[in-house]
């Protein structure tokens, strides 16, 4: 065993003497015993199906088999049990891989965990059906490009206020979230944070602590101009006499003017050179400014503190129910347990030991894909003059359309 691998796999053991674990899957073995494959979208023909594979890249043939969407735009819903627990008063850490090897445009690739009871074999976990509690993982549509963090709080899903990006390139990445009894949080993305906070601020789940003061107003001699007319500023007499246009002083009744035949001649109306619009004071500084009024805050009566946020007393079942337009996604690695050095040991010893394999053969294919583009269009070359004199045609005929239009 080379040294590194042996210190990772020590730095593994040493987090597992204290981690609870509640969910360690990797997709081998008979992955399909511990995995329910949801009825929901099936007799509509809408549900897509699932398999397990390490994709056409990856650092390792075997430990990098995952289970994969394999239909474009279906339905997707499979869970497994997990042992219930509740993270009340212990850390909740979930973490997982993610690898749009497809190079998604549109599709969730997020986990729900929900409570144990629910039936997985109809599980579904929309508006008023199957209630979870924490949602996490990217999803990403066109420009959406988001890792969701959803908490199930007052009976409603509520998705953090401010959103966080996610990676959208086809390599694996690695989710990570962790949610501890103090109300805080932390989401790394490849074992980066991406963002830590506490959930009370972060999910506006709470009323306001502090309200204006509803006793006190502004008062009605306040000043908050800032600016005002200057009063020693006064408008030039005769101001308001200067017309803003005055008939033409260059024109001239033209020689061959007919007064019978054309009308009396008027000289034409042009604008004036001395009309300086409407008057305005000069502004100042108004020495009376008070600044701006602030009014005086006082805590909120309404507001009760909630120790609940974020705390289940039930986790049962792990599930990605999910809508792909684009599959593909290769999920790995599902880390539920109690310890974040536990997922940061895994994290290390399974996506950090290959990440740097799976891009160089990431690399090779794609340079094999251009190498073979550029061959297709070399072999095309051979007719690329009749191709062009078609184009041409067609631009010709494109002008002719252009031409009857007009
Ligand atoms: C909350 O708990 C976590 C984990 O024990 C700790 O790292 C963090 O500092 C705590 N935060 C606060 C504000 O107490």
């Amino acid at each position: 065993m080379p040294r590194r691998t042996l210190t990772l796999a020590l730095a593994g053991l040493a987090a597992s003497v204290h981690a609870k674990v509640y969910l360690s899957e990797d997709f081998s073995g008979d992955w399909e015993k511990r995995w329910v494959v949801s009825d929901w979208k099936k007799e509509e023909g809408q549900a897509g199906s699932w398999g397990v594979t390490a994709g056409d890249f990856y650092g390792d043939a075997e430990a990098d088999k995952g289970l994969k969407t394999m239909d474009d735009a279906r339905f997707y819903a499979i869970s497994t049990a997990i042992d219930e627990f509740s993270n009340a008063d212990k850390p909740l850490v979930v973490q997982f891989s993610v690898k749009h090897e497809q190079n998604i445009d549109c599709g969730g690739a997020y986990i729900k965990l929900f409570p144990k009871g629910v039936d997985q074999s109809k599980l579904h976990g929309g508006e008023g059906e199957d209630v979870y509690n924490v949602m996490f993982g990217p999803d990403i549509c066109g420009y959406t490009k988001r890792t969701h963090f959803i908490l199930r709080h007052a009976e409603k899903n509520n998705l953090i206020s401010k959103e966080m990006t996610c990676k959208s390139d086809q390599l694996t990445h690695v989710y990570t979230l962790h949610l501890f009894p103090n109300r805080t949080f932390e989401v790394l993305i490849d074992g980066e944070s991406e963002r830590r906070g506490n959930l009370v601020d972060e999910f506006n789940l709470l009323p306001a602590k502090e309200i204006k003061d509803p006793a006190v107003s502004k008062p009605a001699d306040w000043v908050d101009e800032k600016m005002i007319d200057d009063p020693d500023d006064h408008k030039p007499d005769g101001y308001d006499d200067i017309p803003k246009e005055i008939v033409d002083p260059e024109a001239t009744k033209p020689d061959d003017w007919d007064d019978e035949d054309d009308g009396e001649w008027e000289a034409p109306v042009v604008p004036n050179p001395e009309y300086k619009g409407v008057w305005r004071a000069k502004r100042i500084a108004n020495p009376a400014y008070k600044g701006e009024w602030e009014h005086p805050m006082i805590p909120n009566p309404e507001f009760s503190d909630d120790e609940s946020i974020g705390k289940y007393a039930s986790f049962g079942v792990a599930a990605f129910e999910l809508w792909q337009v684009k599959a593909g996604t290769i999920f790995d690695n599902v880390l539920i347990c109690d310890d974040p050095a536990e997922a940061e040991a895994k994290r290390k010893a399974t996506w950090e030991a290959n990440k740097d394999k799976e891009k160089e053969m990431f690399d090779k294919a794609e340079e094999a894909k251009r190498a073979k583009e550029l061959e297709e269009a070399k072999e095309a070359g051979s007719d690329a003059d009749s191709a062009e004199d078609e184009e041409d045609d067609e631009a010709a005929e494109g002008a002719d359309e252009l031409k009857d239009e007009v």
